[in-house]
């Protein structure tokens, strides 16, 4: 059996190796390390894949998330609601530019931001909303753009953990990250689309506000050493664009892979009283960035040590949620209860999952999760 791992880079990478190191050579060869023509090449095959007009390249997830906010104008103090069941980007970045995250709960069944919640946590301060597609699975963004376009909000999806997920929105279908007025992803090696190392993009269908996302990203210059505002640097590096265009092709594979990975664990684990298998909501199609289970009374470390112990890596995404870490401690906001978040963070724990999954190692890890479960 091959060893099973959280993520198999490296199977993947064989898969595509001629045309990656082909891709890379050119790169070198070329040196137009910085903005060179794959970059825009990558801008242009994402948004045709996306159904986007602007994708605006960056150096990762993280800055996506900041170059939206920095291109909102937004004022010290001006409140940006989040979920706290999320990585820690998603709300570090809201503080890291003076504005105030409000933490609100998450719907037990997607883990995505409740509604009901967001639309309690509005206040005269609330200038923007950012929904997490967490695991792969969407947030009801009907539910959240209806809210937001009521009390005239912005929307920034952060859509890192579900590229290439598809949202059903009144019989059509739009991909995930394209429905607010902004959407950002990371594209981290083990994300769904993975380059070599650091990278991510925003979206946005507004002309103005990607003009701004650009200046923001470059310096906050239009024109090359005048610089209107302040920005930052985050480019895209060309040689992660040679890559991110040779595995956009398979992306779709990717998310089938992961998808069928899914199904399997899905029947293994269907009708146990102590483990609930992800809920997939009719109005989206689930990309499994991970798959997460819910235990219900079962000793969660005694299983990750007991899986470790078979050579099966196990994950908690994430052991702490963003309201109680101590980096937003001096935050009043932060001070919240969220009884369903404290309750997932408690009972989830993440399986391998990713594109080179096969049976037999399936097999083995659902062999050894009921072994302990049921004894
Ligand atoms: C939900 C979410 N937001 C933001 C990020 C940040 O992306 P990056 O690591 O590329 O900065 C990640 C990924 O790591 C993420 O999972």
């Amino acid at each position: 059996m091959h060893p099973i791992q959280m993520v198999d880079l490296k199977r993947q990478y064989h898969k595509i190796k001629k045309e990656v190191d082909e891709a890379l050579l050119n790169v070198i060869e070329s040196t137009a390390f910085i903005n060179g023509k794959p970059v825009q090449e990558f801008a242009n095959n994402l948004s045709a894949y996306l159904g986007i007009k602007h994708v605006i390249p960056c150096a990762n997830g993280t800055d996506a998330l900041q170059i939206a906010m920095m291109a909102l104008d937004l004022k010290p103090g001006d409140e940006v609601i989040t979920p706290s069941f999320t990585f820690i980007a998603t709300t570090e970045v809201i503080a890291f530019l003076r504005l105030t995250p409000v933490f609100v709960d998450v719907d037990p069944k997607t883990f995505c931001m409740d509604p009901l919640a967001l639309e309690k946590a509005i206040t005269s301060k609330t200038k923007a909303i950012v929904p997490v597609h967490l695991y792969g699975h969407s947030a009801p963004l009907d539910e959240i753009m209806a809210i937001a376009k009521k009390h005239n909000l912005v929307v920034i999806e952060d859509n890192a953990q579900a590229i290439g997920g598809d949202y059903i929105s009144k019989n059509e279908k739009k991909k995930t990250g394209t429905i607010g007025h902004i959407g950002t992803t990371s594209f981290f090696p083990s994300k769904n689309l993975g380059a070599y190392g650091d990278a991510g993009a925003i979206f946005t269908n507004d002309d103005a506000l990607a003009d701004k996302m650009k200046m923001v990203a470059n310096h906050g210059q239009r024109k090359r050493y005048y610089y209107e505002i302040v920005g930052c640097n985050s480019r895209l590096d060309t040689i992660q664009a040679a890559v991110l265009n040779i595995k956009l092709k398979h992306l779709d594979e990717y998310i089938k892979a992961r998808q069928t990975v899914a199904d399997f664990y899905d029947k293994a684990f269907a009708n146990n009283p102590k483990i609930t298998t992800p809920y997939r909501a009719s109005y989206c199609s689930h990309v499994f960035h991970q798959y997460t289970l819910v235990l219900n009374d079962v000793n969660r470390d005694g299983l990750n040590a007991f899986l470790g112990e078979h050579n099966i890596p196990s994950m908690i995404y994430y052991p702490v949620p963003g309201h109680q870490q101590q980096m937003f401690a001096h935050y009043e906001t932060a001070k919240v209860s969220l009884p369903v978040t404290d309750w997932l963070t408690e009972r989830v724990i993440s399986l391998p999952i990713h594109t080179e999954m096969d049976n037999e190692q399936l097999n083995f890890i659902t062999t050894k999760v009921l072994e302990y479960i049921n004894r």
